[in-house]
C-alpha cells in the first residue's frame, strides 16, 4: 500500500483517524434538562479501579451538564439505532420520542434497546485541546447475555459488522 503524506489539518486528521473503526455511543447527563451527545471517542482505561474515558468537545452541552452533575451515562448503540446516533449528533437534541429510563445511580438517561449501558461518576478531567478528556469511574454496567450486533462508524459512515 503506498503511503500518502498529508499536512495535518483538521480534515486530514479526521479522515485518517476515520480508518480506526469504532462502536458508537450516546453519552448522557441530566441537569435542568436531559442531554445527550453521540460519541465515538471513548475507551476503557482501568479495571481496578474501573475507569473509562470519553473525549467531549469543550462547547458540548452534554459536557457542561455532566460536569455540573458529576455523573453521566454511556449507551452503546445497537445496529438498529442509527437514527438515535444521528439525532444526538445535533447540538441540544430533543429527547421527544426517545425511550429512556433514569439511571438509578446517576440520574442520566439510559436509552431503551441500547446494547450496553454504563453509569459513571466523574473521576478526573484533563485538557484535550479543543476537547475535554473526562475520566469516569464506572458505578454500574448492564448488557445482555446473548450476542447483539453493534452499530459501527468507519470512514465517516455508519456501518455494521459483516460476515
Ligand atoms: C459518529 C459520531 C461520533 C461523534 N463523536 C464525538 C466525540 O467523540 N466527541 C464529541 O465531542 N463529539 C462527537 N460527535 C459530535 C457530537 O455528537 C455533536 O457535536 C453533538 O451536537 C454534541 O451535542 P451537545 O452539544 O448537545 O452535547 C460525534 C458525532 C458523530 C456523528
Amino acid at each position: 500500500m503506498a503511503a500518502q503524506l498529508t499536512p495535518i489539518g483538521a480534515d486530514a486528521l479526521r479522515a485518517t483517524m476515520g480508518h480506526f473503526a469504532t462502536g458508537v455511543t450516546v453519552v448522557t447527563a441530566s441537569g435542568r434538562d436531559l442531554h445527550g451527545s453521540t460519541v465515538n471517542a471513548i475507551t476503557s482505561v482501568s479495571l481496578d479501579p474501573p475507569l473509562l474515558l470519553v473525549c467531549l468537545s469543550s462547547d458540548s452541552r452534554t459536557l457542561a451538564a455532566l460536569l455540573e452533575s458529576g455523573r453521566f451515562g454511556v449507551n452503546v448503540l445497537h445496529e438498529t439505532q442509527q437514527a438515535i446516533a444521528r439525532r444526538f449528533a445535533r447540538r441540544g437534541a430533543s429527547w421527544d420520542g426517545v425511550g429512556q429510563q433514569e439511571g438509578p445511580l446517576t440520574g442520566a438517561p439510559l436509552i431503551d434497546g441500547a446494547l450496553a449501558t454504563l453509569e459513571c461518576a466523574v473521576h478526573d478531567v484533563a485538557d484535550g485541546g479543543d476537547h475535554q478528556i473526562v475520566i469516569g469511574r464506572v458505578l454500574a454496567v448492564r448488557h445482555p447475555d446473548e450476542h447483539a450486533p453493534p452499530l459501527l462508524f468507519y470512514r465517516g459512515t455508519f456501518t455494521r459488522v459483516s460476515g
